[in-house]
């Protein structure tokens, strides 16, 4: 079961840009690409940077502590195949974006 949660205005994060949000208390990490949203959790899971302050460079995010690369579609690590950082489903209704929490369970 889907539980969507409202963490932003979607001219809050403009294309080619990141954000940090908090939802339901955890840190959530949402990319604009091209006017696509995605989102993942927002801890890197090297260290505990914060991605959505990451360089995002087409679909791909680098973390602002050590430099490692995820795609933000898809949760894949870009050197570690056998790492997926979780992913959030996304979706706009009236201006606003939400995303389905139990990406992070
Ligand atoms: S905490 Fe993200 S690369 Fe180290």
């Amino acid at each position: 079961m889907a539980r969507w949660v409202a963490v932003a205005a979607v001219e809050d994060c403009p294309p080619g840009e990141a954000r940090e949000l908090v939802a339901e208390g955890r840190i959530v990490a949402l990319f604009n690409v091209a006017g696509q949203l995605h989102a993942l959790d927002g801890i890197c899971p090297h260290q505990g940077g914060p991605l959505g302050k990451g360089r995002l460079s087409g679909c791909v995010v680098t973390c602002p502590w050590h430099g490692w690369q995820f795609n933000v579609a898809t949760g894949q690590h870009q050197t570690s195949l056998s790492l997926v950082h979780p992913r959030l489903e996304v979706r706009v209704e009236a201006g606003t974006v939400y995303v389905d929490m139990d990406g992070l369970e």
